[in-house]
């Protein structure tokens, strides 16, 4: 009989673990305003906040999904949901959960596997403290390498900015949809393009990442360096690290 658990099991571990722990800490509290990430980690946390308002220990709480996928989740587990530029959210959040693609030893991080690294980062970096949730897969030395970095670009500007990004030794993709012809259009209407470096590549995230949204159509990239986050990793042991 195996003592690990799968990858499956340890995102619902990471995230009922994270946000049990972050109310018994009072940093999710009743009235509070926070942003709920994207992905298979992020959706049990979600739930996990749900059972909590649905009990009656956690009331009042405006939430802000940064995609179709976590707004429709709020929306069947009645979690109240809010615009960023909205009254009761006034552009600022005190906490956002969300999960991650890589996490390196610093606490930079690649996002956008789930193509909604735009609005992630709108809200994490608007929020008073980020937490990042991820099982011991999203340990990486190096970012950008085995995961490629998803980028949020203006489709008119595909062809120029690949011409750009031709200097940075990296492949390039657009990604195509999965039972969608043609390229995922993300919840803002735009494409992502896949970058990726090879495995011998020294970068560094910190400076690429207001680097490469200095070219003209590139949105925003999924290099999130600017907030460091508090971390909770699963491992297969069952247990989950903090830091
Ligand atoms: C979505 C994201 C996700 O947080 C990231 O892709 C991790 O997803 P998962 O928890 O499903 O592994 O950045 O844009």
């Amino acid at each position: 009989m195996s003592n690990t658990i799968s990858v499956e099991d340890q995102k619902v571990l990471v995230a009922r673990t994270a946000i049990d722990k972050l109310i018994s800490e009072g940093l999710i509290y009743s009235g509070m305003k926070i942003g709920l990430g994207t992905g298979s980690t992020a959706m049990p946390a979600v739930k996990r906040l749900a059972e909590y308002i649905a009990k009656g220990k956690l009331k009042n709480i405006a939430a802000v999904p940064p995609s179709f996928q976590t707004s429709i989740a709020c929306e069947e587990f009645n979690i109240p949901i809010f615009s960023l530029s909205s009254g009761r959210i006034n552009g600022s959040l005190d906490l956002t959960i969300d999960g991650a693609d890589e996490i390196d030893s610093k606490k930079n991080l690649t996002k956008g596997g789930g193509a909604a690294l735009l609005r992630e980062k709108i809200i994490a970096y608007n929020s008073e403290l980020f937490v990042v949730i991820g099982d011991e897969t999203k340990s990486v030395k190096t970012l950008g390498v085995n995961f490629p970095l998803p980028i949020e670009i203006v489709p008119e500007a595909r062809l120029s900015i690949m011409k750009k990004l031709e200097s940075y030794g990296v492949s390039m993709i657009i990604r195509d949809g999965i039972r969608k012809k043609g390229p995922v259009i993300t919840d803002n209407g735009n494409f992502i393009m896949d970058i990726k470096w090879p495995a011998n590549a020294k970068i560094n995230p910190v400076k690429l990442e207001s680097e490469l949204n200095a070219i003209p159509g590139i949105i925003e990239n999924g290099f999130f360096t600017q907030k460091p986050p508090r971390v909770f990793l699963s491992h297969s042991n069952g247990t989950v690290e903090e830091f």
